[in-house]
């Protein structure tokens, strides 16, 4: 579950106001060590298809929510539309209504 009061000002505003807001986390994301940063994009085909089944849920996810493992990883969310939380770098989200544009 995603906290409110851990959404940005910005994001915030646009918000319900409910104390939490439901949110898929993306636990595991990665391609194969010899693909990686070849510029083929399948680092964000992993997160298209993410995008997509969670849509497929049907359960009105407000966001996708990530923990990015290093600074390496901070850098390819927010490349792809990843906002990290106040306080909380390396914990970034993506609302569904910004990620469904994205695919
Ligand atoms: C992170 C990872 C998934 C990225 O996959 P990738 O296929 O190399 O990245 P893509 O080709 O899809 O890149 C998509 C965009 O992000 C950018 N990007 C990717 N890696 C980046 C990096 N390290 N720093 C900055 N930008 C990056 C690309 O430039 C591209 O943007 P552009 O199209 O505007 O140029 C891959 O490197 C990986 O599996 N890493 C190891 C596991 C890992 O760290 N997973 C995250 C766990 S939280």
């Amino acid at each position: 579950m995603f906290a409110f009061n851990l959404a940005p000002p910005a994001a915030a505003k646009k918000l319900p106001r409910y104390p939490v807001l439901p949110a898929m986390l993306i636990g595991r994301l990665a391609i194969a060590t010899k693909r990686q940063g070849q510029g083929q994009g399948l680092g964000r085909a992993l997160i298209a298809d993410g995008i997509i089944r969670t849509e497929s849920f049907r359960i009105d996810a407000y966001a996708l929510i990530v923990d990015a493992k290093d600074e390496r990883a901070r850098i390819f969310y927010a490349a792809n539309g990843f906002a990290s939380l106040p306080d909380e770098a390396r914990r970034m989200f993506l609302p569904m209504a910004t990620a469904l544009q994205l695919v």
